[in-house]
Parts: structure tokens; sequence; C-alpha cells
């Protein structure tokens, strides 16, 4: 059966104090639309259908990459008007999930329970008690069967004792959205169209509303303002590093990594705190991460060592190398096995053999280093003419003296010697000795 899933994000969010709208906003580096999408993606033979009106402009723009059915809502008169709004777009006698924008770590597991509750004759909501209800909407039960929610706004001081709230969330069939929504009234306290009144007009037709509750509050938790978007952000990174744990990965603080992607690690991994993973890592066996890394899009392999206050960004590290402390290995950087990259080293679009050392304040940019090659401190690739990049070669077993500058175009051939504080423009045979600097000159008993 068709699945119509219906994401409500025409609010404005007032509380977050924001330029960008609210569904926009991100937990773990994701905005928060884009977490419920994901989710909402992989039930089956569905189709997404997201309702914006405030800064609609930028939510389309930013989701661009979806194949999602933007309906507008150019007037926010309340929630049942906005389903009201995507009610054309519904494929007839689906099944239909509402979920908020802006509710965003709702699993697919909860979302399938809930839809498997819809039939002709029933449908499904997620409550949830909590120990401050102030605000939303109670769940009015009678010998235990939900049969009506009061807001906040319109409740009595007895309804607003209830503790068991609306999430929201909610699974019914087309056929009587189609049918309840157009006699929504907005004579309430906020004037607006309630989608929470369909709840009395089940009731009212011997529709059974199947209540359900989520594991924990958090995945049902909107976000309204910053504190609440930080809460729910920290409450998400534990959960991220609970399960990096629970897969045998040693967190030396779980409260003090930040995952904003998806990181996997091999059997027996080490990471200290303080680090930032962001978009796809891939960290293979025994690999340790020191103190204060930031690794964005790139595999570190078995047995390599990342030492603190390093960045690594869309790059490759083989097996058994070193990195650090303080290496910045920028985009396209590709370590072969047991190379070697030390402090303040700077490297770009290079690949470094197999057991090369490059360990102190050098740049390497559109270079190859072959295996074995030692680049001594300081050394230059000098890539750039201020209008196009050029490459330099480096052959393996080379020895490239300290405070060299390596103007590219340049090679130097294999197991050649470049002598310290050399500035090499012109290629280097194999084997050779080359040595490019002013002579020294020394003067006997000199007077100022
Ligand atoms: C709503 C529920 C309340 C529930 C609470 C949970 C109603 C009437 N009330 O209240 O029972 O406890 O959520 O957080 O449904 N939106 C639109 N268009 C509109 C109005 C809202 O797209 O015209 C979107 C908002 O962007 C938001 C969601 O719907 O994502 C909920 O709207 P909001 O104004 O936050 O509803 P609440 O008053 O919090
Ligand atoms: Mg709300």
């Amino acid at each position: 059966m068709i699945t119509d899933i219906v994401i409500l994000a025409a609010g404005q969010g007032t509380r977050m104090r924001s330029a960008k709208p609210k569904v926009l906003h991100t937990i773990a580096g994701k905005p928060m639309v884009e977490h419920v999408i994901n989710q909402a993606q992989s039930i089956p033979d569905s189709r997404i259908h997201l309702v914006v009106g405030h800064g609609a402009e930028q939510v389309k723009a930013a989701l661009s990459d979806y194949s999602v059915n933007f309906v507008t809502q150019s007037e926010q008169l309340g929630t049942g008007h906005a389903v009201a709004q995507a009610l054309p777009s519904l494929t007839e006698g689906s099944r239909v999930l509402i979920l908020y924008g802006d509710v965003p770590l709702t699993p697919a597991d909860v979302m399938t329970a809930m839809l498997s509750q819809v039939t002709a004759n029933s449908m499904s909501l997620l409550t949830v008690e909590l120990a401050n209800p102030q605000g939303y909407g109670r769940i009015v039960r009678q010998s235990g069967a939900i049969t009506a929610i009061v807001e906040h706004k319109d409740a009595s001081d007895d309804q607003r004792q209830i503790r068991e709230i609306n999430t929201g969330i909610m699974a019914v069939s087309q056929s009587h959205l189609a049918k309840w929504l157009p006699t929504l009234s907005s004579d309430n306290a906020q004037s607006e169209y309630y989608l929470t009144d369909i709840i009395a007009m089940a009731a009212s037709e011997q529709v059974a509303v199947v209540g359900s509750q989520p594991a924990f509050e958090q995945l049902v938790q909107g976000v309204n303002n910053r504190q609440q978007q930080a809460e729910l952000e920290r409450w998400y990174q534990r959960q991220l590093a609970e399960q990096l744990m629970a897969e045998g990965a040693t967190l030396a603080d779980p409260a003090r990594i930040d995952i904003r992607g998806e990181l996997s690690t091999g059997s027996d991994c080490f990471i200290d705190i303080n680090t930032l993973f962001e978009g796809k890592v891939e960290l293979g066996n025994n690999v340790t991460v020191g103190a204060n890394c930031i690794l964005k899009n790139c595999t570190v392999a078995d047995g390599s060592v990342i030492e603190p206050n390093s960045i690594i960004d869309q790059s490759t590290v083989a097996e058994n190398c070193t990195v650090g402390p303080y290496a910045r290995l920028r985009p396209g950087t590709e370590l072969a096995i047991g190379a070697k990259i030390g402090n303040f080293v700077e490297t770009k679009k290079s690949l470094i053999g197999e057991g090369a050392k490059v360990n102190h304040l050098t740049y390497i940019g559109d270079a190859e280093i072959g295996a074995k090659v030692n680049v001594g401190a300081g050394t230059i690739t000098c890539n750039y003419d201020g209008v196009n990049k050029f490459k330099t070669v480096v052959g393996s077993g080379a020895f490239i003296g300290s405070n060299t500058s390596l103007v590219a175009p340049v090679s130097v051939g294999e197991n050649a010697v470049i002598g310290a504080g050399s500035t090499i423009t012109k290629d280097v045979e194999d084997n050779a000795l080359s040595v490019a600097r002013g002579r020294q000159l020394t003067k006997s008993n000199w007077k100022k």
C-alpha cells in the first residue's frame, strides 16, 4: 500500500531568533528536516510531501537533492490547515504519516510501527508523558481510550494536570483525512485550524486511536529555541558515542567526541578527547586518534596513529602511518603504507610514498613523493606562480635537504640528494647530488 508522508515545516520558528528557517538548523551537522526526510525515505512505497511557508525558497534550495513534493502553505493558519494543503497531493486510499520538520530524531522503526496501526477503523498517535507538559496538547482518555487532544491554551485546569502529551506525530488513512480536515474550525484560543481536533472526530466515529510511546522522550523532542537544540545535540551525540563503544571503540570521554556524519571504526580504535568527525570517516583496526583532531571525509587504515591537534580533510591514510602532532592534510592527500607526516606540515593533492618521511615544518602541494624519500625540515614545493599550479615529482629514495625550495614544475630523480638550503628550479637526475645556494664566503679578521 502507498504511504504518503507529510512533513510540516511552514512555521517561522520565532524563538530561534534567526534569519534561517528553523528546520534548516542542524543537529549533528545536518539540517533537522533532513534527518526527518532521511528516516522517512526508508519507508517502502512512500512519497514525501513537505509543507513549506516561512523561508520556503531557502528550504527548497537546501533540499534540492531530494525527491520531495513541496507544498506551499502561504499563510500559517495552523497544523490542520497545513496538512489540508497537502491533501490534493495525496494518493487516494493511502496511509498518511504526519511528521514535524523540527522533530529531528524520530526513527524509521517508530514510523513503520505507527503505519501498521492504520486501518479503515483505526489510526495511530504518538504520545509521551512529560514531567513538565506546559504548552503541549494534552491527551484526554476515557476508560483508557484516547478520545481527544486539548491544546494547552484551550485546556481546563483539570486537563492541564494531564502529563500525557501529543507529540504531533500521527498516522491516519487518507480517506479519514479527506473527510475530517474540511470540517475543522478555528474557533479556539489561537484561532487556528488544529490538526489535533481530528482525534475527537475519530472517537465520535468509532475510529480507534491507538496510542504508542517512544523509547526515549528525545526521539519526539521538538526544537523551538537554541537551548533545546543544544540539549538535543548533546543527547544525540551521546547516543552516537554509546554506539561506537558498543561496536568496540575506546573513547577517552564519550562526552567529548562529536560526530557530524558517519564514523565507522574497526576493532580496538582509541579516540581521545575533543575529537570532531565530519562527513564520512572510516577508521580501520587499531587506529589511534589523538586529542583535538578534526577528521573530515577521510579513511585511516589499520595501525595508523593520528597525533594530537591534526586536521585531515578528504584524504586517505594507509596502514601504519603517523600523522602529526599539528599536521594538516588537505584534500587529495594520499599517504602510502608507513608514511610519516610530522608537526607543522601541510600537504595538498599529493601522494606520499611508502615509508616516506616529511617530519617538520613543510609544505607539499601537487606533488608525488616516492617511497622512502626523506624530506628535510622547512622544505617547500613552490607549486603556484600566481596563475597556475605545477607539479613536483620526487623519485624513491631521494633525500631532500632541509630548507629546500622545489620550484615546480620540477623533478628530482631516484636516490638523488639535494643539499640543504637549495632552490631547485631544474630537474635533477637519478643518483645525482644537487646543491643550489650561494657559496659560503668567509673573510678572516673582518672588521666592522
Ligand atoms: C502542536 C500540537 C500540540 C503538540 C505540539 C507538539 C496542534 C494544534 N498542536 O502544537 O498538540 O503537543 O505540536 O510539539 O497541532 N506548522 C505549519 N503550518 C502551520 C502551523 C504549524 O507547517 O500553519 C508546523 C510548524 O512549522 C511545526 C509544526 O507544524 O513544525 C507544529 O507547529 P507548532 O506551531 O509548533 O505547534 P504547537 O503549538 O507547538
Ligand atoms: Mg511547537
